[in-house]
C-alpha cells in the first residue's frame, strides 16, 4: 500500500493533511463508471463479475486521487443469501420478495453465496495503492427494505411493523445482525482494512425508538467484530445525526461519519475519543469552482486543529455533479487541508 494516510487518521496517527474520500465515489456520476455498467441489464449481474466490479472500486483512484477506495457492490446483496429475493429495476430502484416469515430466514453459512464479495476483496487489496473499504448495511436500514420491499420515503410499513409487531421486528434483526457478524468477519479475512456499516435511514426513527429498537444491535455487531479483529476500525454512518450522535458514540466503532445536521467543530471536540467522517453537503459538487473551494476552505478550517479527521459527503455523490467538480474538489481539500496542517506544525 502505498498511501495509507486514511488508515493513519483512523488511528490517530499523526499526517501530514486530511485524508479524502467519497460515499459513492464509485457510480454513475462517472462516463468510465457508465461505460462499464452499460455492459449490464442487471445491477446485481454487475456486482458479481467480480472483474468488472474492481475495475469500477478502483477507477475513483486514478480518476480522481482519493485516499481510500470502497469495493463496489450494494448492501442488499447479503439478504440473498438469507432467502430474500433482491432485483434492481430500471429506474425504479430495489424490490425485494420474500412472505414475511422471519423465522425461516438463513443467517448462518451465508458466506458461501457471497463468494463474489470476498474475492473481489481479494483482488483489491491485491491491487490498490489505497486502503479498501469493505461496507454492510446496519440491520435497521436492511430491515427497513425487507419490511417496505422497495424504498421509501416515510417509512410508514416499517415503523408500523416495528411498533405493532415487535416480536417479529426483533426475530428480523436478530436473524440480520448474526448473518452480518459472519459476512463483516469474511470480508475482513479477505483483506478489507476498514469497514464502514452503512446506517442510511436511521434518519427515519425517533430518539426514544433508535434507543429502544436498533442501538442494542449495531452494539453487538460491533462488539462481535471487534473481538475478531480488534485492529480492523469501523466507521458507523448514520443520518439524522444530530438526533442520534449521544447514542452513537458508545457504539464501540472507532469512527462516526455524520451528516451536515451536526457541526463538525463541536461534535469534533465535544468527543474527542472519536474520529469523525463528513460532513459536507453533496450538492456542494453542483457548485461551480470557485464556491467549490470556498466551501472546502470554511470547512477544513472548521476542524479543530491536531484532530484526527477523515473529509468525506454527509451522503453519497449523485449521480448528477460532473467528474471535473468532484475531482476539483478532492484537490482543494488536499490543498486546504495539507497547508493547515503544515500551519499548525510550524505553531
Ligand atoms: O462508491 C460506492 O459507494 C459504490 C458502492 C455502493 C453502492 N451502493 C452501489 C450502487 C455502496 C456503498 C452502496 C450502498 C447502499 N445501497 C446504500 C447505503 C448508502 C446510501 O446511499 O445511503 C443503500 C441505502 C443502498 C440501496 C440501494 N442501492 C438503492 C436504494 C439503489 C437504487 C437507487 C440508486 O441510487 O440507484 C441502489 C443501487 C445502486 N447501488 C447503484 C449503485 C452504483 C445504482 C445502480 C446502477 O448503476 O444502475
Amino acid at each position: 500500500m502505498k498511501n495509507d494516510i486514511f488508515l493513519k487518521s483512523l488511528k490517530k496517527e499523526p499526517i501530514e493533511r486530511y485524508p479524502v474520500w467519497l460515499m459513492r465515489q464509485a457510480g454513475r456520476y462517472l462516463p468510465e463508471y457508465r461505460a462499464i455498467r452499460q455492459k449490464y441489464k442487471s445491477f446485481l449481474d454487475f456486482c458479481k463479475n467480480v472483474e468488472d466490479a474492481a475495475i469500477v472500486s478502483l477507477q475513483p483512484v486514478d480518476i480522481l486521487g482519493v485516499d481510500a477506495i470502497i469495493m463496489f457492490s450494494d448492501i442488499l446483496v447479503l439478504l440473498e443469501p438469507m432467502g430474500i429475493k433482491v432485483s434492481f429495476e430500471a429506474g425504479e430502484g430495489p424490490k425485494l420478495e420474500h412472505d414475511f416469515d422471519f423465522k425461516s430466514l438463513k443467517s448462518k453459512d451465508i458466506s458461501g453465496d457471497l463468494s463474489y464479495v470476498f474475492e473481489l476483496l481479494k483482488v483489491l487489496k491485491e491491487k490498490s495503492p489505497v486502503p479498501v473499504i469493505g461496507f454492510c448495511g446496519a440491520p435497521f436500514t436492511l430491515a427497513s427494505y425487507v419490511i417496505e420491499k422497495e424504498s421509501s420515503r416515510d417509512f410508514t410499513k416499517t415503523k408500523v411493523f416495528m411498533y405493532e409487531n415487535q416480536k417479529d421486528f426483533h426475530i428480523l434483526m436478530e436473524k440480520l445482525s448474526e448473518a452480518l457478524v459472519e459476512y463483516i468477519d469474511n470480508q475482513i479475512k479477505s483483506g478489507a482494512d476498514v469497514i464502514q456499516i452503512f446506517d442510511s435511514w436511521s434518519m427515519s426513527l425517533s430518539r426514544f425508538a433508535y434507543k429502544e429498537y436498533v442501538h442494542k444491535y449495531n452494539a453487538f455487531i460491533i462488539k462481535a467484530i471487534k473481538q475478531k479483529h480488534p485492529n480492523t476500525p469501523i466507521i458507523y454512518f448514520f443520518r439524522g445525526s444530530s438526533s442520534h450522535i449521544e447514542d452513537a458514540v458508545d457504539l464501540g466503532a472507532e469512527a462516526l461519519s455524520v451528516d451536515w445536521s451536526v457541526c463538525i467543530n463541536d461534535v469534533c471536540k465535544r468527543y474527542p475519543d472519536l474520529v469523525f467522517q463528513g460532513n459536507l453537503e453533496p450538492q456542494i459538487l453542483l457548485l461551480d469552482k470557485e464556491n467549490i473551494r470556498k466551501h472546502v476552505e470554511e470547512f477544513v478550517m472548521c476542524i479543530p486543529r491536531d484532530t484526527a479527521f477523515v473529509v468525506n459527503l454527509g451522503h453519497g455523490i449523485t449521480p448528477d455533479v460532473s467528474k471535473d467538480n468532484v475531482k476539483y474538489f478532492v484537490e482543494c481539500v488536499k490543498e486546504v487541508s495539507y497547508g493547515k496542517r503544515n500551519l499548525s506544525k510550524n505553531g
